[in-house]
């Protein structure tokens, strides 16, 4: 790990959350992560760019006792994404959630790809779904970032996602674990608090598992 000479710590990594299609999981996986990441010690920044403001909502929600995140609000004007950039600091990592649309933001999308360790497009396994993610990941990939696609909202049981897993390595890099459709996932979101934060919840191993490729993908 570089550590940074003049503070003695590690710089902050960026995580970015994002992706064409709406209501796919960006704002879950957004908040899973950060959860995750404040349960191992790290000190967790979130940063809600999408103005219909999810994670801004879960965050007013979390009660006191849980976990530390500091959360910052912006919009996609590249301004205000370059001013984001500059402001949030001194974290260990820093996740960036996005409006759906991405991509008709381009240019402030290139901003924060470039200051991005790792992007994340989270994924359907519908073919409407990977109509859509697909061509994204190429103009991810074409900006020069590393990026995955985790796939979200399996069916429990379903074995039909392995032939959208199948479409979806011709395109991108993928992450080895899928987060089901439980319950659990938007009962915990609904209440401010991440999946690893509720007892005995359906899907913890999901979430653990994709915050554990995350971190290792990002060095973190
Ligand atoms: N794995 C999951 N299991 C159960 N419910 C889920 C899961 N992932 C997402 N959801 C639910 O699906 C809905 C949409 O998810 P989410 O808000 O994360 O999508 P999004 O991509 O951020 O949407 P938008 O583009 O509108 O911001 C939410 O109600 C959320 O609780
Ligand atoms: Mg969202």
């Amino acid at each position: 790990m570089i550590v940074d000479v003049i503070n003695g710590s590690a710089p902050m990594k960026r995580l970015l959350i994002s992706g064409p299609k709406g209501g796919i999981g960006k704002t879950t996986i957004s908040r899973n992560i950060a959860v995750a990441g404040a349960l191992a010690g790290f000190s967790v920044a979130t940063l809600d760019l999408d103005m219909q403001r999810g994670l801004t909502k879960w965050f007013s929600k979390r009660p006191d006792d849980m976990a530390s995140i500091t959360h910052f609000e912006a919009t996609m004007l590249t301004s205000d994404v370059q001013d984001a950039l500059a402001g949030i600091v001194g974290f260990d990592l820093l996740i960036i959630d996005t409006p759906p649309s991405i991509e008709d933001h381009p240019e402030s999308f290139k901003i924060l790809a470039g200051a991005a360790d790792f992007i994340i497009v989270p994924t359907g396994s519908s073919d409407d779904d990977l109509d859509s993610v697909r061509p994204w990941m190429q103009f991810v990939k074409s900006t020069g970032a590393r990026a995955a696609f985790v796939l979200n909202r399996v069916k429990p049981r379903a074995t039909g996602f392995i032939e959208a897993k199948s479409i979806l390595v011709q395109t991108g890099h993928l992450c080895p674990i899928e987060v089901p459709d439980y319950e659990d996932i938007a009962f915990s979101g609904n209440r401010g608090i991440g999946l690893l934060e509720l007892k005995r919840a359906k899907g913890a191993d999901h979430i653990g598992g994709v915050w554990h490729y995350v971190k290792a993908e990002m060095g973190l």
